[in-house]
């Protein structure tokens, strides 16, 4: 058996995890998606991959859904996401981002042996310096951060106690759509840029709000990595296919190794949809760090992965195309 032959995506119903969900079925996977639908609409998924609404942390619902699919790897893009919303109700965070995290590896355990964990950047806090190697010191400022670090130890302990085959992939920025436009970054509310800059654009929500103007970076706005959910999906079966052969991947960053300021990504998106957008400047966002890069030697090394789809004008141009 392959890891990848049978795939439980929990959190499959949202972003990143139903473009990879979509990814797998077409590489020829057998998918079920477990999604408690908490975070928004049930996406459009094509026949075949089945869509489990219910709790990460109902062992009993794990156990059967394993038994019933013969499970060979678990795929875990569950959990929250808003580092804002962390910092005013941790509890909430940890509940659901570490307690039924560690549910679900539980009733996992002895059933599933390949355990591929969505990790975040938000990991590294502020960096002492980019690109971010993955041997940076772990020092998240916000609880979300915290919680995905919570879980990366916990994986690293079970891989040595339980002979667990896992990898944690730290996310950069996420961002784009299915370039046919059949899936899209649906966050409610919705607090990213790249959504944000374009229904503003397109009049469909308020001017953007510029977070800072005096950070230590070329133009004064924050700098990130922005990466298409098409090369995160990519990543992953990367990721699993080597967990076929080596018992852990550790953590490896997913990015470009490129970044775009706040006023780039606001040029980039104004050119390629032909429209002004309009913006003000505000203060800064507490808890934002002025640049995050990806160094991405690691995932080329390890994982034979390289970002195809993540220039900045294509992010935008698919990631407009799902919202019209
Ligand atoms: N920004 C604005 N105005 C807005 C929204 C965002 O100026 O209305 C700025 C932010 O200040 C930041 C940049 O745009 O400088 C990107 O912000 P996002 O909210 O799109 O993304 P973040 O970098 O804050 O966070 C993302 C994920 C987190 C993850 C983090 C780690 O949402 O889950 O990347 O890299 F932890």
């Amino acid at each position: 058996m392959a890891a990848r032959d049978s795939i439980l995506v929990t959190g499959g119903a949202g972003f990143v995890g139903s473009h990879f969900a979509v990814a797998a079925h077409a590489a020829g996977s057998r998918v079920v998606i477990l999604d408690d639908l908490s975070a928004g609409a049930r996406p459009t998924l094509p026949p075949g991959i089945e869509l489990v609404v219910g709790d990460i942390g109902d062992r009993e619902l794990v156990h059967r859904i394993v038994r019933e699919h013969g499970v060979t790897a678990v795929a875990h893009f569950a959990g929250l996401i808003q580092v804002g919303e962390s910092v005013r109700e941790p509890a909430k965070y940890f509940e659901r981002n570490v307690v039924r995290s560690l549910a679900l590896l539980d009733a996992l355990r002895g059933d599933v042996g390949t355990f591929l964990f969505s990790s975040t950047a938000a990991v590294y806090g502020m960096p002492l310096a980019t690109p971010i190697p993955e041997t940076a010191p772990r020092a998240p400022i916000n609880p979300y951060g915290s919680t995905k670090l919570a879980i990366e130890l916990a994986l690293e302990a079970y891989g040595g106690a339980y002979g667990l085959r896992w990898g944690a992939l730290r996310y950069f920025n996420a961002a784009g759509a299915q370039p046919d436009g059949s899936l899209r970054e649906n966050h409610e509310p919705e607090t990213h840029l790249i959504p944000l800059v374009i229904d503003a654009a397109l009049g469909r929500r308020p001017p953007l709000t510029i977070f800072g103007t005096d950070y230590p970076t070329p133009d004064g706005t924050c700098v990130r990595d922005y990466i298409h959910v098409v090369d995160l999906a990519a990543a992953h079966l990367a990721a699993l296919d080597v967990l076929d052969r080596e018992p852990s991947l550790g953590a490896i960053n997913l990015g470009t190794a490129r970044g775009y300021s706040v006023r780039e990504v606001v040029e980039t998106a104004s050119r390629v949809l032909g429209r002004e957008v309009p913006c003000s400047l505000g203060v800064r966002r507490p808890g934002d760090p002025a640049v995050l890069v990806a160094s991405t030697e690691r995932a080329a090394e390890v994982l034979g992965w390289r970002a195809q789809r993540s220039d900045l004008a294509t992010i935008v141009e698919d990631a407009a195309r799902s919202r019209r």
